[in-house]
């Protein structure tokens, strides 16, 4: 029985189908290739490597630490989450704690996992972060141990973070801070090659930043990899199995009109319509749904108050990135696209001639706001231009701008 989610990364009987994509990260890490997974906003790439590495460690009894970068300030803080991860796994710990020594009797005493954190923060410092962190994943490669997989999560954010100060400016010194951390990564990645495998996970452009910043070579020793949406069959699928699960009766007709709706059918907006479908039909008193049960949930719930949070939540990561100038910049390249359909060249020029004018430094940051947006999963390069490649997303811009959502294809509903 699949279970809905809607938010937070899925594993075990949450986890639905991406049978392909767990193959390959499996064979990935038995052949010990770095990867570096790449994927639009919320396709699930936490969830697919969560459930790779609950998966590794059950089946193949690799080691697994997951370390998710979102609020690490700087180097220091990344090197601590690594030794502080590594509480949650038994064999890990023991190799580490030969590392941590004298301390380690004082952090076992107390135990939990942000104690942990709070005193390996003493130890661990601007000053020494390198050093410290050569040292626990030489602990962590032990020869005594098996292979070991890490799992790092968010590091764009951290990257963006050493980067740009308050008012997103790039000093020499931030970008030589981020290169120092990119090639201690690297650094570890090769010297440890037959013991340790990192799976990067690249949400929110990480490519983009590290090419602003003339990083992108330290990324080389990753192999690619990129995380699509599912097609259309596996993600009526998977809205069937939900339905069976919460005792509704989707037909096949209802879960077709549902993904022409989405058109790119990210997992995430998959349980999301399901999950508006489903109150649509307890409001009614109801489980069958019927097309129109479909339209109206999307209209008014997807398109609705509760599809705007989550609209301000793929904006506000999006403000993260760009700042105070590029962000507005990326919402008008946003509104116009919508307005149109397209985005062309010439609406580039347009749009670049008009930012010069007001002299506030906005057509500079072009190259990076259409990156970031294309990275990002909200425009896709086409023929003549970029356009929306999701239908949902598309109609979120429309609907902020008081226009209809876009027309269904004939066969919808
Ligand atoms: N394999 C899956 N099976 C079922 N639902 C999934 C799956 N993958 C993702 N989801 C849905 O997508 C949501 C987001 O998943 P997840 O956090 O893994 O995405 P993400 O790509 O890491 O997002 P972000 O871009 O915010 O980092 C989940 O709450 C769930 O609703
Ligand atoms: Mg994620």
């Amino acid at each position: 029985m699949l279970k809905k989610t809607v938010g937070n990364w899925v594993d075990g009987d949450r986890f639905f189908d991406r049978h392909d994509d767990l193959l390959v990260l499996r064979d990935a890490v038995l052949d010990g290739t770095n990867i570096l997974l790449s994927g639009q906003r919320r396709m699930g790439k936490t969830s697919l490597v969560r459930e790779s590495l609950r998966r590794l460690m059950a089946e193949d009894g690799i080691s697994t630490l997951f370390v998710d970068l979102e609020d690490a300030s700087g180097p220091a803080d990344a090197v601590v989450k690594i030794v502080s991860e590594a509480r949650r796994s038994a064999s890990l710990w023991q190799r580490v704690a030969g590392w941590l020594g004298d301390s380690l009797e004082q952090i076992e005493a107390e135990a939990s996992y942000e104690d942990i954190r709070f005193a390996l923060r003493a130890q661990i410092h601007s000053g020494n972060w390198k050093d410290k962190g050569d040292a626990v994943l030489e602990a962590i490669a032990s020869k005594s141990g098996g292979q070991v997989v890490i799992a790092i999560d968010e590091l764009s954010l951290l990257i963006n973070h050493v980067l740009k100060d308050d008012d997103y400016q790039m000093s020499r010194e931030r970008v030589e801070q981020a290169r120092e951390f990119m090639a201690w990564l690297r650094r570890n990645c090769q010297t440890h090659r037959d013991r340790i495998t990192v799976i990067v996970l690249g949400s929110v452009g990480l490519q983009p930043i590290l090419k602003q910043a003339g990083l992108s070579a330290t990324m080389n020793v990753f192999s690619a990899y990129e995380l699509r949406p599912w097609p259309p069959k596996t993600a009526s699928d998977c809205l069937a199995e939900l339905a069976a699960s919460y005792g509704l009766d989707l037909p096949s007709e209802v879960r077709r009109a549902m993904c022409q709706r989405l058109r790119s059918c990210i997992p995430h907006h998959v349980q999301q319509y399901f999950d508006a479908v489903q109150r649509q039909l307890r409001l009614a008193g109801r489980t069958k749904a019927s097309l129109k049960d479909a339209e109206d949930a999307y209209h008014t719930d997807m398109l609705g108050t509760r599809g705007r949070i989550e609209m301000d939540h793929y904006e506000d990561r999006m403000k993260l990135i760009l700042g105070p100038v590029g962000y507005p910049v990326a919402l008008e390249v946003l509104a116009r696209t919508a307005r149109s359909g397209i985005w062309t060249c010439g609406d580039r020029l347009d749009y670049e001639h008009e930012l010069r004018t007001f002299g506030e430094g906005g057509e500079t940051t072009m190259p990076l706001v259409l990156e970031v947006l294309e990275h990002d999963g909200y425009l896709a390069r086409s023929e003549g231009g970029y356009r929306f490649e999701s239908g949902l997303l598309e109609d979120w811009q429309r609907a902020s701008l008081g226009l209809a959502p876009t027309p269904l294809p004939e066969s919808g509903l």
